[in-house]
């Protein structure tokens, strides 16, 4: 039997190995994750519906129970997220009789949700993802239709960074988003945080989520993105990585076991994501997946639900596949 080393271990000179994990898999994956990753993530614990269900109602038992986990274990904590259009509950956005909150309620209740919670976790996370998705995929405007948007204006995401940088001067403060290497949204994602840069405020870094396929995105579109994410001077962090074995068009729903196709695929993509990776390490200072080993992942039920992937460096049985082999192979 070959020795299998620590991911992380592997990697421990050029950034974080980090994962998603949640309640559940944090004990059916306890082992994994220990050996193999030094950064952990919440998956959903730590978002707005989770942390703040109702006003002024704060439930922080799962996110402590993941703090203690890492720390027990000396991992570090990236934080997911503030600031996002989904998985925030409806009360933020209204009044108590019904009707739309007003921009000044709407900025008052951003600040106590940041502050409480970034104050509560102060030193003890390293990355905050502030704002998630806030840039358009397509059309025109640079960004999307949300609620933050619409009731506070394009600077709600200014504010939700100088309130996060207020809260914890420590943290490195992120700006989060998927299909980032698509080159009509790079270039919007780009001049967002470019202005943001400008005018001074406290923005540290980009986080890739890097929600590919075995297909695409092209290996070029990734590197001209770090490319030009990185020319702003910020840090690149992989935030949710894993290489669906579907094109974004296959509608499959009966393959019960991954072909030869995708596992060589699969392989050969994950081996290059990595290499790249490593020519960008002074740029790049952690790269999280989003998941550890195919048993679990959140593709099993997106975007076609209850259609089993593999997308992740660990097997159902949390056994190295071929792709990990090739990554710690350098
Ligand atoms: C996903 C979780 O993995 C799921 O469990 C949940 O049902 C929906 O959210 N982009 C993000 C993550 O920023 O928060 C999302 O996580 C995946 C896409």
């Amino acid at each position: 039997q070959k020795v299998v080393p620590s991911l992380s271990e592997v990697y421990k000179d050029d950034f974080k190995v980090g994962a998603a994990v949640n309640p559940i898999t944090l004990h059916s994956q306890k082992e994994l994750i220990i050996k193999h990753f030094n950064s952990l993530t919440a998956e959903n614990e730590m978002k707005f519906e989770s942390l703040q269900p109702e006003e002024g109602t704060f439930t922080f038992d799962k996110a402590d129970q993941l703090l203690s986990f890492a720390n027990e274990n000396h991992k570090s904590v990236r934080g997911h997220t503030l600031v996002w259009h989904n998985q925030t509950p409806d009360w933020v956005f209204k009044t108590k009789k019904g009707t739309i909150a007003d921009r000044y309620t709407l900025l008052e209740r951003m600040n106590t949700h940041i502050s409480t919670v970034m104050e509560r976790y102060k030193g003890q996370i390293y990355s905050w993802d502030v704002v998630n998705e806030a840039v358009a995929d397509t059309g025109v405007s640079l960004l999307r239709d949300s609620k933050w948007k619409d009731i506070v204006g394009e600077d709600f995401i200014d504010k939700a960074f100088e309130y996060a940088h207020l809260a914890d001067p420590n943290a490195a403060l992120f700006y989060n988003d998927y299909n980032e290497s698509h080159p009509e949204k790079r270039e919007k994602i780009y001049s967002l945080t470019k202005s943001l840069v400008e005018k001074g405020v406290p923005i540290h870094g980009i986080g890739l989520q890097a929600h590919w396929n075995i297909y695409s995105p092209s290996l070029d579109h990734i590197r001209v993105a770090i490319e030009r994410y990185a020319s702003l001077g910020l840090q690149i962090h992989i935030t949710e990585m894993d290489v669906s074995v579907y094109d974004v068009d296959d509608k499959r729903t009966d393959v019960k076991v991954p072909t030869q196709e995708m596992i060589i695929k699969q392989t050969e993509r994950y081996n290059s994501f990595f290499e790249l990776f490593r020519e960008y390490s002074d740029v790049i200072t952690s790269v999280t997946f989003w998941g550890a080993a195919d048993d679990y992942t959140w593709l099993d039920d997106f975007p076609v639900r209850g259609r089993k992937n593999w997308p992740l460096l660990f097997d159902e049985h949390h056994q190295p596949k071929q792709s990990f082999w090739q990554v710690i192979n350098r």
